[in-house]
């Protein structure tokens, strides 16, 4: 690395002349200022500052998925990559905790001067949203509008024009849809795999009728079992899976979804287990999301009660909504509806294994040393 050619100093690298110079309270230019304005700027621009670096992390992420190939040291980097994105949720979801520290009388002293401004103009938060792959038709609108009303014109053709390309959902599903192991010739896993899920159904079915208090209990766990047994054997049938993607309770493709079960069930083999870290770190992105959506739904409430918001939603009843439906990787979730315990698993034959290149571990049980 070359040598730097000039002396840097820290507030000029940081440019902390224009960074300290941005909180700017309004309350002062209608009266006394209000003192709790101050950390309602920071802790919104500190959101923005977070929202910057895991899009700065989404957007590399997103740019090697879109690749056609995406060998094992730019998956590791994927996965490097998610578990900064990951840590960076968890700091965002805990500092609600700062804002909360604000009683909502103090937030009434500056309330009104913010009207129409509101987080539905966070673009860096839509944006991070429409990269994951929430869709206009996923996505709850309030009050039947789109938060696009609320935009400016630059800022809503960005957000259109974003929401034309790939998301990071297509690409991960393309990725998934492409692995080459669905098919082992004469060894029938899918057909072994259907018959552990069933049993393991049965299973589930006998204690539910051991244990049912009434009826109308038992007839709704029983409903439950039939859906995941029906949703199971759609999983393996080409236009009954079509069904369950049309009425939305799969997004994934079929190929995906199937090469997603086959990498958790599978996780522990060295071949899949950087794919079956990304996975679950996409889910979980996904979740701690949620738990964001949630707590920020959660302190709205205490701050407004059921008062609506500065952007004209119904407040924490719309936030409360989103947070059961606007959700990206939600298929990985459901996914363990079909998980079996190791032992349950049918054994991959040793050619499969090598097929699937887990030969350098059976190169090492057979005292070859690994490849
Ligand atoms: C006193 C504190 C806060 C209150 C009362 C509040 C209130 C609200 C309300 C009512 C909405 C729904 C849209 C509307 O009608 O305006 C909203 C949306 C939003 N807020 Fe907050 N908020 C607060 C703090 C924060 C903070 C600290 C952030 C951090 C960036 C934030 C980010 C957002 C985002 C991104 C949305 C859009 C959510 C979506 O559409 O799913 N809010 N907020």
């Amino acid at each position: 690395m070359p040598k730097n050619k000039d002396a840097v100093y820290y507030s000029d690298y940081l440019k902390l002349d224009t960074l300290l110079a941005a909180q700017q309270p309004h309350s002062p230019k209608y009266g006394a200022e209000a003192h709790d304005e101050m950390l309602f700027i920071i802790v919104h621009q500190v959101y923005e500052l977070w929202f910057k670096q895991v899009l700065h992390e989404l957007r590399a992420i997103h740019a090697d998925f879109s690749k056609p190939q995406l060998d094992d040291k730019a998956l590791y980097l994927v996965a490097h990559r998610l578990r900064r994105v990951l840590t960076i949720q968890d700091l965002m979801n805990d500092q609600v905790a700062v804002i909360e520290t604000m009683t909502p009388q103090e937030f009434l002293e500056f309330r009104d001067y913010l009207v129409p401004a509101s987080g539905f103009q966070s673009i860096q938060f839509k944006e991070l949203e429409i990269r994951l792959g929430l869709t206009r038709k996923t996505r709850i609108a309030f009050d039947q509008q789109s938060f696009y009303n609320r935009l400016n014109d630059h800022d809503r053709s960005y957000l259109e024009e974003l929401e034309q390309q790939p998301t990071l959902f297509d690409c991960v599903d393309a990725w998934l849809a492409r692995m080459p192991f669905l098919e082992f010739k004469d060894f029938k896993f899918w057909d072994m795999y259907q018959k552990a899920v069933n049993e393991a159904l049965d299973h589930d079915e006998a204690i539910i009728r051991e244990n049912a208090v009434d009826d109308d209990q038992l007839a709704t766990e029983l409903k439950g079992i039939q859906a995941n047994r029906d949703n199971f054997a759609a999983l393996f049938d080409n236009d009954r899976y079509k069904v369950l993607q049309e009425n939305d309770a799969v997004r994934l493709s079929q190929r995906a979804m199937l090469s997603a079960l086959f990498i958790t069930q599978y996780r522990e083999e060295p071949a899949f287990n950087l794919a079956w870290q990304v996975i679950t770190s996409l889910a979980e992105v996904d979740e701690k999301l949620t738990i964001w959506r949630y707590k920020h739904a959660m302190m709205v409430q205490r701050m407004l009660g059921t008062k609506i918001g500065t952007g004209g939603s119904s407040g924490h009843d719309y936030l409360r909504r989103t947070t059961e439906q606007n959700r990206v990787f939600k298929d990985f979730f459901a996914m363990s509806t079909y998980l079996l315990p190791k032992s349950a698993l049918p054994i991959l034959p040793e050619r499969v294994r090598e097929a699937l290149g887990f030969s350098s571990l059976s190169a090492l049980e057979k005292g070859h040393g690994a490849t």
